[in-house]
């Protein structure tokens, strides 16, 4: 389902369905005056609905970006067909992303660009900074900030699961904030090694992020972006992480 956040943002994605509930699956795409960005690009398992919602977004401009997380399935997975229907896409990855993944045999090297944390670049209206990841499942994982729009694209961090599938709706209000519960549930499956964290460390990190950049939006890839109560937001996934520590010292 196609979905409008704010701006030129928008979601797009499917569900997965896990036994602690529906897990998103999305993709971001900005618009930016014509030469549209793509934030990971989904799932091969979900490689018709995706393709026919970016067919659908996007019309006729063709994507001048994808910018990747990590490289894990459910975000580059159909890297293939968005390389076979727009050759000429620039791919940017973290610095050890690059013989993990498919990019190589589906694009020539010379449109894959490999970054480090801090790298900004400058797209039309906009800066775009990669950020390391302060939650990662894979050690290039990196998270990238959008200054037009204030976006955090938080990869597997800030994911939480909803009630149904059909749950693709944009936390816009105060009705459907994510508990902390959410992200506890989410977070604990994502992040095995949270046993092992010091929480008051990482909610220094966390915030530090947070102040250091405007921040209006939190884009998960595996919940619906979050565009209101950003404070609270952050507040609670950081009571989250400590209590799913705390869970393992019982
Ligand atoms: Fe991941
Ligand atoms: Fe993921």
């Amino acid at each position: 389902m196609i979905q409008h956040i704010t701006d030129d943002l928008y979601q797009i994605g499917e569900h997965v369905q896990t036994e602690h509930g529906f897990e998103a699956v999305l993709t971001y795409v900005i618009l930016n005056d014509g030469n549209p960005i793509l934030i990971d690009c989904g799932s091969h398992i979900h490689r018709d609905s995706v393709m026919a919602q970016l067919n659908e977004l996007l019309g006729e401009a063709i994507p001048e970006y994808l910018l990747l997380t990590h490289s894990e399935l459910p975000h580059a997975g159909n890297i293939a067909s968005v390389a076979e229907k727009w050759p000429n896409i620039k791919v940017i990855v973290s610095n050890v992303m690059l013989p993990y993944i498919e990019v190589l045999p589906v694009l020539p090297l010379k449109q894959i660009t490999q970054v480090v944390p801090g790298t900004k670049i400058e797209l039309k209206s906009r800066t775009v900074e990669f950020v390391d990841a302060l939650l990662k499942d894979q050690p290039g994982s990196h998270w990238i900030h959008d200054s037009r729009t204030g976006t955090l694209f938080t990869g597997d961090g800030f994911g939480y699961m909803t009630d149904s599938a059909g749950s693709q709706t944009v936390i816009n209000g105060s009705a459907n904030e994510v508990s902390q519960t959410a992200f506890e549930v989410y977070h604990k499956i994502a992040f095995r090694f949270l046993r092992w964290i010091k929480p008051e460390r990482i909610a220094e990190d966390l915030r530090k992020m947070f102040t250091k950049r405007n921040v209006q939006v939190i884009a998960p890839i595996h919940g619906n972006a979050i565009t209101v109560n950003i404070t609270g937001h952050l507040d609670r996934a950081i009571a989250a992480l400590a209590a799913v520590n705390a869970s393992y010292k019982k």
